[in-house]
C-alpha cells in the first residue's frame, strides 16, 4: 500500500451550513478552503463575494470541529500482548510482568523481528482506525527498537505513515523506554549509547522531532533522564516525559526545567510538579486508556491542574501493553467519566492542547484562517455528544491536509 485510497484530491471550496463547536454555538457558519488552507471563516451573511466561483460543499447543519490531534502514541510495533492482559486479569501487576522479562521488552523482541514493511502494514491499519474518527495529526514514538538499527526502522515507518496517509506525524525518539536485554545490569552504558550514538545519528537523519524518556523505577532514573534531556538540548530538540505514572519520581519538575512540551500520565504528580509545569508552560497529557487498562485507582490531580491553569491534553497512548486503544473519542469519554474533565476541557484536550503538546499550536488544533485545512464534520447536534457516545463513529466527513477523507 502506498497511498490511502480513501482520500480524494482536494477540499478546496466553500463549506456552508456548518455549526462551529467552540461554545459560541455559531450556526450557519462557512469555512472557505483554498489551496488546502483555511482562507476565510465566518457567518454566511458575511461571506465575501470573491469566493462565488469556488465549488460548494453543503454541510447540512453538521457540527464542525478542528481535526483531532492524538499527541501520545506508540503506534509502530510488532506483535501484540493479549497474553499479558490475561496475566493481569489473573492478578499479576504491570510491574510484576516487566520484572519477569515481559512487558515492553517482549514488544522489543517482536519489533526487532519485524521488517520495516511489516511494521508499516500493521501500523497503517491501526492508524486508519484513528483517522476514520477524525484524527488529523498524531505523535508516534519509537522505543520498541532500543538499538540504532531498530529505532531507525520504527521512526522511518512513522515518516512513511505521514506520506502514505496524508496526515501530520510528529516523531518522538524514546530510546530510553526500557533497558534492552543485551544491556542487562548496564543501564549507564545503555543511556550513554542512547545519548552519544543513537540520538545524534537519528536526529541527523531527520527522524526525530522530540525526545522522550520513561522515568520510572522500572525504567530510567532521574539522573539518566537528565542525561538524555541534555543530549536532546544539545541538538536543539524539545523534550517530553513519561512522568509519575506509577510513582512520584520528581520527573515532572526536571522536565519543566528543560522546558518540556509535555509531561504525560502524571497520576502521581505532586503540587510541586504542577507548579513547575505551570511555570514552564508544559502541557499535562492525560492518558485514561492506560489508567483504565491497568485498573489504576490513583487519579491524576485534575482539580489542582485546573486550579493552576496547566493546559490539559488527552491522548490514546496507543501501545500493545497498557493501552491498546484505537479510539480518541473513547479517550474523551473516559477523560470525562474517569477523570471528571468537563466536556470543553476534554475537547480542548484532543485539539488545542494536544497540538500544543506537540509544538503544533500554530498550525493544528484550532480552526484558524491561514492554517492548513484540517477539520471534521460530525453527524451530531450538540458538542457534548462528542464525549457522551462511545463505540460509534459519528464522523460525517474529515478534511485532512486540505483533502477530503471519506470514513
Ligand atoms: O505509555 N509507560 C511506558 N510506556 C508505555 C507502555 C509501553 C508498553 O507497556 O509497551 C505507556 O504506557
Ligand atoms: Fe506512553
Amino acid at each position: 500500500m502506498t497511498k490511502d485510497a480513501t482520500i480524494t484530491p482536494s477540499a478546496d471550496g466553500v463549506w456552508t451550513d456548518l455549526r462551529v463547536a467552540d461554545g459560541t454555538d455559531t450556526s450557519d457558519a462557512v469555512i472557505v478552503v483554498q489551496h488546502g488552507m483555511i482562507a476565510w471563516m465566518g457567518p454566511h451573511a458575511d461571506l465575501p463575494g470573491d469566493y462565488a466561483n469556488l465549488p460548494r460543499h453543503n454541510g447540512q447543519g453538521a457540527l464542525v470541529t478542528p481535526g483531532l490531534v492524538d499527541c501520545h502514541t506508540h503506534l509502530v510495533y510488532g506483535g501484540q500482548r493479549a497474553n499479558e492482559f490475561a496475566m493481569r486479569l489473573a492478578g499479576a501487576s504491570y510491574e510484576d510482568i516487566a520484572k519477569a522479562g515481559g512487558g515492553i521488552v517482549s514488544s522489543v523482541k517482536a519489533t526487532r523481528e519485524a521488517s520495516e514493511d511489516e511494521l508499516f502494514a500493521s501500523a497503517s491499519q491501526r492508524l486508519q482506525s484513528l483517522l476514520a474518527e477524525g484524527v488529523c495529526a498524531i505523535e508516534v514514538k519509537s522505543g520498541y527498537g532500543l538499538s540504532l538499527e531498530h529505532e531507525r526502522k520504527q521512526l522511518r515507518v512513522a515518516r512513511r505513515l505521514a506520506d502514505a496517509h496524508h496526515v501530520t506525524v510528529r516523531t518522538t525518539f524514546l530510546g530510553a523506554h526500557a533497558l534492552p536485554p543485551e544491556y542487562a545490569g548496564r543501564s549507564g552504558d545503555y543511556v550513554d549509547a542512547v545519548c552519544n550514538d543513537m540520538l545524534p545519528a537519528l536526529a541527523a537523519e531527520g527522524l526525530v522531532d522530540a525526545v522522550d524518556v520513561f522515568c520510572e523505577r522500572i525504567a530510567f532514573s532521574l539522573e539518566e533522564t537528565e542525561q538524555v534531556f541534555k543530549a536532546a538540548q544539545a541538538l536543539g530538540l524539545p523534550v517530553k516525559l513519561h512522568a509519575e505514572q506509577l510513582s512520584d519520581m520528581g520527573g515532572t519538575a526536571l522536565a519543566a526545567k528543560y522546558g518540556a512540551l509535555s509531561c504525560d500520565h502524571i497520576e502521581h504528580l505532586s503540587q510541586a510538579g504542577i507548579d513547575a509545569m505551570k511555570a514552564s508552560g508544559t502541557v499535562a497529557v492525560l492518558l485514561p486508556g492506560a489508567y483504565y487498562t491497568l485498573r489504576d485507582t490513583h487519579l491524576p490531580p485534575i482539580a489542582a491542574l485546573r486550579e493552576a491553569g496547566v493546559p490539559m491534553a488527552v491522548a490514546t497512548d496507543h501501545n500493545p501493553g497498557t493501552s491498546p486503544a484505537l479510539s480518541l473519542l473513547l479517550m474523551v469519554n473516559m477523560a470525562c467519566t474517569l477523570f471528571r474533565l468537563t466536556v470543553p476541557e476534554a475537547l480542548a484536550g484532543v485539539t488545542r492542547h494536544a497540538a500544543q503538546a506537540l509544538g503544533l499550536q500554530d498550525t493544528h488544533g484550532e480552526l484558524r484562517v491561514g492554517a492548513p485545512a484540517n477539520f471534521v464534520l460530525w453527524n451530531l447536534r450538540d458538542p457534548a455528544e462528542l464525549a457522551y457516545w462511545f463505540g460509534q463513529r459519528p464522523v460525517r466527513t474529515v478534511v485532512r491536509q486540505g483533502r477530503i477523507a471519506v470514513p
